[in-house]
Parts: structure tokens; C-alpha cells; sequence
């Protein structure tokens, strides 16, 4: 797979967020989202997001990941600024080195688990037989093996979420943005989605950002900020215990 050209510069961060800036305007009004946001992220770490809803936690993950642009700021990822990219560079970057999660799966409901999982490695030109192993394996690391052929609308919210992670995994990007990944589940497979994507932060020390509303799970992260008034602040996890 080609890689994309940091030219080597030493980053303690894998992501440096400086100044964000992003409004939205409707017809009648403009909604000040991220005003000045500042945010860095170790490599291997997890961080929890929390902030109330309508707060920007969607629209600052976004704009981390390369799904949408701020207005000013800049975003360094292993010391490449990527928003003075073209849009062509971000298709790249957003298939490579970073894997979404959302709230609602959004998997391609007309294909299996197994081809939902495979598509961004096949948009990467991994060859298929090779998209299909690593599928595979995930999906079977995901407690999935028997549902490698199921449909999305034949399967649980937990296990449609496993599938969704695992497709978040296939590329095995930097970072993984997961957007309240268990907002539509009950406790148990929220419990059991975060052990996994634990487990799965343990073993690849991808960096793994979580928006939350469960002080449950923020618990369970390295570190906790909170989104207010369109800037980042810290929170003390003792916050929650
Ligand atoms: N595409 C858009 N056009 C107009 N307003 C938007 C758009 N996306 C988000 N917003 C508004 O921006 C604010 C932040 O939204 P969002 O990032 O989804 O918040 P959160 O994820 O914290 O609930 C909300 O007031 C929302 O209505
Ligand atoms: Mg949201």
C-alpha cells in the first residue's frame, strides 16, 4: 500500500489540532460550532469526548478526521498539515490512516458483513483474496465467525457495531474516530464493544478517540476532555468514580 509522505519529522503526537475554527450557516442564522479549538493526541491513547448535545462533538471529529474542513486552524498529523491539502489527498488519508466508527453503523445494507468489512481495503487496492483474509480474521477476532455472510438487518446493534469496527480496522489506520459507537446499544454490547475496542488499542496501539455521552465509558479511557463553548477542555477522570 503506498504510504502517504511525512518526510520523517519527529512528532511526540500523532495529531496536533491548533485555532479551530468552524461555523455553520443556515438561512436565518450562523452557529459558531468550533472557536478556537485546541487539541493534541499521543500516539497509542485513548480519549474520551464528552460535552453536551448540539455541543460540536460530530463536527470537531469530522474535521479531525479529514470528513470536513475547519475555517482556520491547522491540523498536523504526524507533523503534515492536512488541511492545506487537497481534496484528493484527504479521500487518501481518510481510507488510510483513519477508521470511523458512528453511531448508526452505517453499513451498506445490501452486502454482507464479510464485504461491508473488505471495502476500504479494496478502495486501498489491497487485492481481494488478501481484503478477504484480513476480513476474515477480524471478524472472527470480533466474535463474528458466524456471521461473516449475515446482512446488516440480519444482525444485532452489537454485532452490526462489531462489523462496523472491524471495517474501521481493515486499513489498520493510525487513528480510529468513533462517534457515540454505543449510543445504540444497551449495556451489555456497549461493555463488551469498549473491552473490544480496548483489547483491539492494546494489541495495535492504534490511537483511539471516543465522543461519549456514558461517563461509564469515559471512565474507561486514558484521558477525558470536554467540547464547550466550540473549545476543548480538560476533565478530571475522577470526575466519574
Ligand atoms: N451541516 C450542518 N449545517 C448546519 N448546522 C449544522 C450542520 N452540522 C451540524 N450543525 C449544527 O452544529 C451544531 C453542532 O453539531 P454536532 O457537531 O452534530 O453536535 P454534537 O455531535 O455535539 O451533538 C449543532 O447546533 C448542529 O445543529
Ligand atoms: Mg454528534
Amino acid at each position: 500500500m503506498s504510504d502517504l509522505n511525512f518526510n520523517g519529522i519527529a512528532t511526540p503526537h500523532l495529531l496536533e489540532a491548533t485555532n479551530l475554527h468552524k461555523s455553520f450557516k443556515t438561512s436565518s442564522q450562523v452557529i459558531n460550532v468550533l472557536s478556537g479549538a485546541n487539541l493534541k493526541l499521543k500516539a497509542g491513547e485513548m480519549l474520551g469526548i464528552i460535552g453536551a448535545s448540539g455541543v460540536g462533538k460530530s463536527t470537531l471529529l469530522h474535521v479531525l478526521g479529514g470528513l470536513d474542513r475547519p475555517e482556520t486552524g491547522q491540523i498536523l498529523f504526524k507533523g503534515e498539515d492536512i488541511c492545506s491539502k487537497e481534496d484528493i489527498y484527504l479521500e487518501k488519508f481518510r481510507n488510510q490512516r483513519v477508521g470511523f466508527v458512528f453511531q448508526f453503523f452505517n453499513l451498506l445494507s445490501d452486502f454482507t458483513a464479510l464485504e461491508n468489512t473488505m471495502f476500504p481495503a479494496l478502495i486501498a487496492r489491497v487485492e481481494k483474496k488478501e481484503a478477504r483474509r484480513t476480513a476474515e480474521e477480524l471478524l472472527v477476532q470480533m466474535g463474528l465467525k458466524d456471521r461473516l455472510n449475515h446482512k446488516p438487518s440480519e444482525l444485532s446493534g452489537g454485532e452490526s457495531q462489531r462489523v462496523a469496527l472491524a471495517r474501521g480496522f481493515i486499513n489498520k489506520p493510525d487513528l480510529i474516530l468513533a462517534d457515540e459507537p454505543t449510543g445504540n446499544l444497551d449495556q451489555k454490547a456497549s461493555d463488551s464493544l469498549i473491552e473490544l475496542i480496548k483489547s483491539l488499542n492494546d494489541k495495535l496501539q492504534q490511537t483511539v478517540v471516543i465522543v461519549t455521552h456514558s461517563q461509564r465509558i469515559a471512565s474507561k479511557m486514558n484521558r477525558v476532555v470536554e467540547l464547550v463553548n466550540g473549545v476543548v477542555i480538560p476533565v478530571e477522570k475522577s470526575a466519574f468514580i
